[in-house]
């Protein structure tokens, strides 16, 4: 199923403490961004990449994407303040399209591309899927220290990006969340204020997101076990 992807990759990344972008961190010597790039880059159904950066960062993307030899990225737009302005900047920038678009964070370089194959058919065939996978730990609502209440573990799932969407799905989700000022943590929770049915599709715990300096040491363990 042929598709286009949005990255956004204009965050600041505070919470890995490098300070500038964590995305151009390295894993055994290739910057974060480009492993994720990559994927997409080698992925015969992926049509186009769109991403969202910083505008001062776009020069040194620019040549990131040439020393790399990433070809696929057709716009960079600037990102926003929020992840979700950055992802309809990419969103805008792409136009009317009629493939799927999926969204994926940049910095989530270890995406098996068998789940995104799931993801787009799904997403072909119901309209909107997002990668998950189920609860390890207990899980309990909280409230000033004090447990309100133990949740149903079955019922629960890490939901992850890849997120797939039929293109006027998605662009439709935006739109009405800009105006009614709506900010939500992923693209499913536009979609599902839209009362459209989102699918789960069962993802690795590998699809960790870099995010503190441990998921760095975590990211080198995973690359090793796939060598
Ligand atoms: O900060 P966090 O890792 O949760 O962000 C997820 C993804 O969204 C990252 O790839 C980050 O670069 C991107 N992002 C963005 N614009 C923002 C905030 C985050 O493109 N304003």
């Amino acid at each position: 199923m042929k598709y286009i992807v949005v990255l956004p990759a204009a965050g600041s990344g505070k919470r890995m403490n490098a300070g500038y972008n964590k995305l151009f961190l390295e894993l055994r010597g290739k910057p974060i961004l480009i492993h994720t790039l990559d994927v997409f880059e080698q992925d015969p159904n992926c049509l186009a990449i769109w991403l969202a950066v910083k505008p001062d960062e776009r020069k040194t993307i620019q040549d990131m994407l040439k020393q790399y030899n990433i070809t696929k990225v057709k716009g960079m737009p600037a990102g926003g303040d929020e992840r979700q302005h950055s992802v309809y900047a990419c969103i805008l920038a792409a136009g009317d399209v009629s493939e799927l678009i999926l969204v994926h964070d940049a910095a989530r370089p270890f995406i098996e591309p068998s789940v995104i194959t799931q993801l787009t058919h799904k997403a072909h065939e119901m309209g909107a899927a997002i990668a998950g996978v189920k609860a390890k730990d207990t899980m309990k609502r909280v409230r000033n220290q004090i447990i309100e209440e133990t949740l149903d573990r079955e019922q629960l799932w890490m939901i992850q990006t890849p997120q797939a969407f039929r293109a006027n799905i998605l662009t439709i989700a935006h739109q009405q969340a800009a105006k009614d000022g709506f900010l939500g943590t992923d693209e499913s929770m536009l979609v599902e204020r839209m009362n459209i049915a989102v699918h789960v599709v069962e993802s690795t715990y590998d699809n960790v997101k870099m995010t503190t300096q441990e998921d760095l040491l975590i990211g080198e363990a995973i690359l090793q076990k796939r060598q």
